[in-house]
């Protein structure tokens, strides 16, 4: 059964348990298939309430920091992968304890932990994350090959043979892509890094591949990775965030007032979208409502905005068939992915509760905020 928003509170960001085992089905299936390893990009997803399940299906876990190495090691287990553009002196040692694969940003970084790296009691596997320059993002704020970029090594910078001690490669160029956009990627990856990948053991191929939505070609993409496999003896891994939690989610908001403003009727609700789903305003995009659609020149316009002082703090213009009033439920789609992970206490405003509507369709409340969560970052 669909989930009964009678049930869930307001503010909630509430998953349905029964839209992501859909979507590990997928990937479980993408493993065996092909023989790559999936593993859980924190970044995107850390409801870590949900690891029970995800980890019956995905390989591990991948950090950009300590502190998600940390969570996947607690909560998820002891396969944890990590990169980040630097690394911190004084991290590196727990670092270590919590991961079994770390990529390097640069030849410079690698060059600066590789002792303490090699001389460990630990196996660790080390990478480069290389810079193909060839990206299809068009947004440049997620676009990590653009001139400038922080983000990975290009050809001639890293040379002709892998660094001592260096034994695999990692490039995330792709965002919500499809099979054919990591086909043209892989293009440019062979053209400029072919000899690299005789000698690498693996190859992480980052984030971006949307595997879940509908409409994928999901054999493409099996095949890309079995021939990739064949022709360099690599293991291959994806590590997608946005896949694992595409469209397995909601956030439940409440109208709490309606100020007529020029002709466009301004919703206030009881969340932020700057605070709460920040991505609608850094991509932009314009989130589903359910049951409302996308107001026409003509037709009465509700701006859905939030409890801040910004005054950007919307997400865009929708048009209800029945007049919104105060009290009305606002149920924003897909608001698993980059939201909990992004969330601030931005003017103190609530931060959503975190809830889980079971396979059993029941529902649970995992985690309530109050005060002591928006003091605690403070000082
Ligand atoms: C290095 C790296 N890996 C994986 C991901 C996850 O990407 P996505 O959530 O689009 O699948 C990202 C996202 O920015 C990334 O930067």
């Amino acid at each position: 059964m669909p989930i009964n928003f009678d049930q869930v509170p307001s503010a909630c960001f509430v998953l349905e348990e029964a839209k992501l085992r859909r979507n590990l089905e997928i990937m479980k299936h993408v493993q065996e298939a092909s023989g790559a390893n999936i593993i859980l990009a924190l970044k995107g997803f850390a409801m870590f309430s949900t690891f029970g399940l995800i980890r019956q299906y995905l390989h591990g876990t991948t950090a950009s920091s300590l502190y998600e190495a940390r969570l996947g090691y607690e909560e998820f287990g002891d396969e944890v992968h990590a990169y980040a553009p630097a690394y911190f002196e004084d991290e590196m040692e727990e670092l270590m304890r919590y991961c079994n694969h770390i990529t390097f940003n640069s030849p410079a970084q690698w060059e600066r932990f590789k002792h303490k790296i090699l001389s460990g009691d630990k196996k660790i596997s080390c990478a480069i994350r290389i810079n193909p320059e060839y990206s299809e993002v068009e947004t440049d704020l997620y676009n990590p090959c653009v001139i400038g970029t922080r983000l990975g090594v290009t050809a001639d910078q890293i040379g002709e043979k892998l660094p001592e001690g260096i034994e695999g490669l990692h490039f995330h160029t792709l965002c919500e892509s499809d099979s054919y956009a990591l086909e043209r990627t892989l293009k440019a990856v062979e053209a400029r890094f072919g000899h690299l990948l005789y000698q690498a053991k693996w190859l992480n191929m980052g984030g971006g591949h949307l595997m879940t939505r509908e409409g994928y070609d999901i054999d493409h993409l099996v095949q890309l990775i079995r021939n990739l496999r064949e022709k360099y003896d690599l293991n291959i891994i994806l590590e997608p965030g946005s896949a694992v939690a595409w469209q397995t989610g909601y956030l439940t908001a409440t109208v709490e007032d309606i100020i007529d403003s020029r002709g466009i009727y301004a919703v206030v609700l009881d969340v932020s979208v700057s605070a709460h789903m920040p991505d609608c305003i850094e991509m932009p995009y314009k989130p589903k409502v359910l049951g409302a659609q996308d107001a026409k020149p003509g037709q009465p316009a509700y701006r859905l905005g939030g409890l801040t002082c910004l005054a950007g703090d919307y997400v865009g213009d929708y048009f209800f068939e029945t007049p919104l009033q105060v009290g009305d439920s606002i149920i924003f789609n897909d608001m698993m992915h980059y939201t909990m992970v992004k969330t601030t206490f931005f003017n103190g405003v609530r931060h959503p509760s975190i809830g889980i509507w079971r396979e059993d369709d029941t529902f649970e409340l995992v985690r309530q905020f109050g005060y002591e969560d928006y003091r605690n970052k403070l000082s």
